[in-house]
């Protein structure tokens, strides 16, 4: 344990000394951390408790103190950032909203009424709700799904981007115009579908000063997808589509469970089930914008030719052929 500790320890001497400041840990490796503190400050038999931190055993050479904040038991999920210090100096970690983070998923009662009347009243939930709010940067907005509650057809992405933030709408960047150019190419309007995302907020990074701009996307945390999922069984309920597409990895692992397949590979292609109806996963529409090769835009062309057909859209036989290399 004392070589990995010191391998750490090393890494974020390098990482430190090249000018970063900030490292993400993910939930695991403060977990980790935290086993590691826990056991060493028992064996040390000291009382190596700081305020607000936990602290290795004292004497330690290399010491490594993980604080948290102040208020464990109730914190709103704004990405937290812990000092590790690292030989008597202290480095700042930001650590993306975790399990401790977050309070349990809420409970989400819809009014009785018409679709539209219940779609507003989660709306107003979700868009005020002091947990989404407190996940975006400030002037971003909370993201609810869109399109038409008499849906056919429900697609189901990750998380807003950075333009969905601003919009407060989902799918509206590069990877959106994709997506519609697909559903357009299933000879349905944008309009006829409904398309929302496994998250509420876009996973937040942390900005390099106040009020700036998050660079780059983070994959939400379990415990955030687990947090959204019940704003997204509400929608369905509302909703009621016939059929759902997972688009990628992040959402098929929120309707199916993470860590129930490996890759998406093995899961795409086939029909699936959650919330009583069926669900086609098949790839993101970023994954064919990072590399459009026609062998790419086939493979999730066929699966959206299998949702075509359960939803018995009519198929042409240009549109069967579309993207076969010839
Ligand atoms: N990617 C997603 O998964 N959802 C969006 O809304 C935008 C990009």
């Amino acid at each position: 344990m004392r070589a990995v500790l010191n391998a750490l320890t090393e890494e974020l001497r390098r990482l430190k000394s090249s000018g970063e400041r900030t490292v993400m840990v993910s939930d695991e490796g403060v977990a980790a951390l935290r086993a590691v503190v826990a056991r060493r400050t028992r064996a040390a038999g000291a009382g190596a408790m700081e305020t607000g931190g936990e602290r290795l055993a004292a004497g330690d050479e290399k010491k490594v103190t993980v604080f948290s904040s102040p208020a464990d038991s109730f914190r709103l999920p704004q990405p937290s950032v812990r000092n590790l210090e690292v030989g008597g100096v202290a480095t700042p970690v930001t650590v993306p909203p975790s399990a401790s983070c977050l309070p349990s998923p809420p409970i989400v009662e819809l009014p009785t009424g018409d679709k539209a009347t219940r779609w507003a009243a989660l709306r107003e939930l979700v868009l005020n709700h002091p947990v989404c709010v407190a996940n975006v940067h400030p002037g971003k907005k909370v993201v609810l799904g869109v399109g038409s509650l008499n849906a056919q057809i429900m697609f189901i992405g990750e998380a807003p981007g950075a333009d969905e933030e601003v919009q407060g709408e989902p799918f509206v960047g590069p990877a959106g115009q994709l997506l519609t150019k697909m559903i357009q190419g299933m000879g349905v309007k944008r309009e006829e579908i409904y398309i929302s995302n496994i998250m509420n907020w876009r996973p937040q990074l942390p900005v390099a000063n106040p009020g700036g701009e998050q660079v780059g996307n983070r994959p939400p945390t379990a415990e955030e997808l687990a947090f959204c999922l019940p704003f997204l069984r509400a929608q369905i309920e509302i909703v009621q589509p016939e059929l759902l597409v997972a688009l990628g990895k992040t959402a098929t692992d929120g309707l199916l469970g993470a860590g129930r397949f490996k890759t998406l590979g093995e899961a795409r292609g086939q029909w699936h089930e959650f919330a009583a109806r069926p669900v086609m996963v098949t790839y993101h529409p970023s994954y064919i914008l990072r590399e459009p090769t026609p062998k790419k835009k086939r493979l999730i062309w066929e699966d959206l030719l299998k949702v075509m057909a359960r939803a018995s859209l009519p198929i042409s036989e240009k549109q069967r052929g579309y993207f076969l290399e010839r």
